[in-house]
C-alpha cells in the first residue's frame, strides 16, 4: 500500500521518545521497557499502517471506536471548517454553538423513546461520571436525598476516572496501588453465562442474578439507591452477552424501586451491534440514561454524551429556589467535536452502516462460531461486530491455561504477523472492527485468527505446555 505519510517519520527516534516519555493507558512496565510501542502512522478504511509500512486489518476498530473506518476526508474537512469558523465556544449557563445544538437534537431523535436531553463531555469516563452526578441530582431534586448508592456489576468497565474505575470492577484493574470509592458503590455478579455456577441452567442463572439484585436492594434499602449501571453487553470485561431476559428483568426491578437504570453504551452504541443503541433494539428496554462516546465520533474527536429522559429532565429542572445544575466542563459541547459527531452520524445513515453491521456482523458472528471446534477455544461470544474468543486448557472443566503462557497475547502476535490486529485481554482475544467491514474482510479475520490459534496450539504442544 502507498503510504501517504511517506518517509516523514524516523521510526527509531519516535520509538525512543515514546518509550522515554509517554505513560500509556494500562502500561505493563516489564514488557513496555523492553518492547516499547507499535507506532501507527496512518489508516484507511479498515486498515492501519505502522511506521515501517506494515499494514494490518484493524480488528479492534482503534479501541472499539473507529466505526466509520479510517481516512474519511469528509470528517477531516468538517474539523478544519469548524476550526476556522469557531474552534471553541463557551457552553456554560446559557451560551451554545450550532454543532452542539444540532447534535443534541439529533441524539434525541435517534435515542429510544423519551430520552430527549443530553449532557456533553469529552470521554466515556466523563460521560459516566456525569450519569452518576445526574442520578444524585435527580433524586435530590425529588426530595430523596438519601438515594446515593450505586449498584454495578463485577467484570464491568466504566472508564478510568476515579469514579469510573470505582464503578467498574474487572479483576485485572483492581490493584492495591490505587484507591477506589467503596462507600456507595456495590457490585453484583457478572451475567456471564459461560462461567455460571456448575449445574445451573441459563434460566436459573437469570433468576439467581435477578434475586441477587433484589436482595441487594433490600439490604441497602431502596430509599438509599440512586441507580443501577450496566453495559448491555459487557465489553472489555469479556464481551459478555447476558442470559436471555436478564436486562429486562433487572430493568423491572430498578423501575419497581425507583432506581434509575443507566445503560453504559459507550461500546454498544452507534452501530457496533447493528443499531444506534442496543438497549431497546436488542434488549427491549428503555433506560433512564444512556451513556455514549467512542462511535459517536468514530474516534475522530474526543466526545462523550450522557443522554437522559424527559422524566429526569423534568425533575431536575422543576421550579425551585435558585437551583443550579453545577456540573459540566470547559469542553462540554465542543463545536469541533460536535461537528464531527454530526457528520459521523450522517455518514452512518447515508452509507447504510447499521445495515452493513447487521449483515456482515451476522456473517462474522456465524463464521467466528466455527472456531469453537478448535481444542483451545472454550467459548466464542458477542454480537455482530463486538465479539471475543475465550481460550481454555480444558473444555470440560473450562480451566484456563496458566497465566504465564499469556495465550491471548501469543495468539494476537501470531495474528499480527499475518496482518491482523485483535485485542488480547486476559484469556480472551477481542474484536470490534469498523462497521464498514466487508464479507471478505470478515472471512480474513476469522481465517487468520483460526490459523493463529492452530499455530499456537502446535507451539504449546512442542513446548510440552499442552498434551500432545
Ligand atoms: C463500556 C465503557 N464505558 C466507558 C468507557 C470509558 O471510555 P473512555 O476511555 O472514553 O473514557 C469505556 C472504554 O473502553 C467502555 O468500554
Amino acid at each position: 500500500m502507498l503510504q501517504r505519510s511517506g518517509n516523514r517519520f524516523n521510526a527509531q527516534e519516535l520509538w525512543q521518545k515514546d518509550h522515554d516519555h509517554f505513560l500509556h493507558p494500562w502500561t505493563h512496565f516489564d514488557s513496555f521497557k523492553t518492547d516499547g510501542s507499535l507506532i501507527i502512522t496512518e489508516g484507511e478504511g479498515a486498515y492501519i499502517t505502522d511506521v515501517n509500512g506494515r499494514q494490518y486489518l484493524d480488528g479492534l476498530g482503534g479501541m472499539w471506536c473507529v466505526n466509520v473506518g479510517y481516512g474519511r476526508n469528509e470528517l477531516a474537512e468538517v474539523m478544519a471548517e469548524q476550526g476556522r469558523l469557531l474552534a471553541y465556544a463557551n457552553p456554560f449557563v446559557n451560551m451554545t454553538n450550532a454543532p452542539a445544538a444540532e447534535l443534541s437534537a439529533k441524539l434525541a431523535e435517534i435515542a429510544p423513546g423519551s430520552l430527549n436531553h443530553v449532557a456533553f463531555s469529552t470521554s466515556g469516563s466523563c460521560a459516566n461520571d456525569t450519569a452518576i452526578r445526574l442520578a444524585h441530582f435527580y433524586h435530590g431534586r425529588n426530595g430523596e436525598h438519601g438515594r446515593k448508592h450505586i449498584i454495578s456489576r463485577f467484570n464491568s468497565y466504566h472508564g478510568s476516572t476515579y469514579l469510573g474505575m470505582s464503578l467498574g470492577n474487572r479483576d485485572g484493574d483492581r490493584t492495591p496501588f490505587f484507591n477506589y470509592v467503596t462507600d456507595f458503590i456495590h457490585h453484583l455478579s457478572a451475567p456471564y453465562p459461560y462461567r455460571r455456577p456448575e449445574g445451573m441452567t441459563e434460566d436459573q442463572f437469570t433468576d439467581f442474578l435477578v434475586d441477587e439484585f433484589k436482595a441487594k436492594v433490600k439490604e441497602l434499602g431502596k430509599e438509599n439507591i440512586a441507580a443501577f449501571i450496566a453495559e448491555p453487553i459487557q465489553g472489555s470485561g469479556g464481551v459478555v452477552m447476558p442470559p436471555k431476559g436478564y436486562l429486562k428483568r433487572m430493568h423491572e426491578v430498578a423501575k419497581e424501586n425507583g432506581i434509575l437504570f443507566i445503560a453504559d453504551e459507550v461500546v454498544t452504541g452507534f452501530g457496533r451491534v447493528g443499531h444506534w443503541f442496543a438497549s431497546q433494539d436488542v434488549f427491549g428496554i428503555e433506560p433512564d440514561i444512556i451513556v455514549s462516546a467512542k462511535g459517536l465520533t468514530s474516534g475522530y474527536q474526543p466526545l462523550g454524551a450522557t443522554i437522559f429522559s424527559d422524566a429526569v429532565y423534568d425533575a431536575i429542572s422543576q421550579p425551585g429556589p435558585d437551583v443550579w445544575f453545577a456540573h459540566g466542563f470547559t469542553y462540554s459541547g465542543h463545536p469541533v467535536a460536535c461537528a464531527v459527531a454530526n457528520k459521523n452520524i450522517e455518514i452512518i445513515e447515508r452509507d447504510g452502516l447499521l445495515e452493513n453491521a447487521q449483515k456482515v456482523g451476522d456473517h462474522f458472528e456465524k463464521r467466528l462460531g466455527e472456531l469453537k471446534a478448535l481444542p483451545l477455544v472454550g467459548d466464542v461470544r458477542g454480537k455482530r461486530l463486538m465479539m471475543c474468543v475465550e481460550y481454555v486448557a480444558d473444555r470440560k472443566t473450562k480451566a484456563h491455561l496458566p497465566d504465564e503462557i499469556n495465550i491471548s497475547k501469543r495468539i494476537s502476535k501470531l495474528c499480527e504477523k499475518r496482518g491482523l490486529l485483535v485485542r488480547p485481554i486476559g484469556h480472551l482475544d477481542v474484536m470490534s472492527p469498523p462497521l464498514t467491514l466487508t464479507m471478505a474482510q470478515a472471512d480474513f479475520l476469522v481465517d487468520t485468527l483460526g490459523e493463529a490459534i492452530n499455530e499456537a496450539t502446535s507451539e504449546l504442544k512442542k513446548e510440552g505446555l499442552l498434551a500432545a
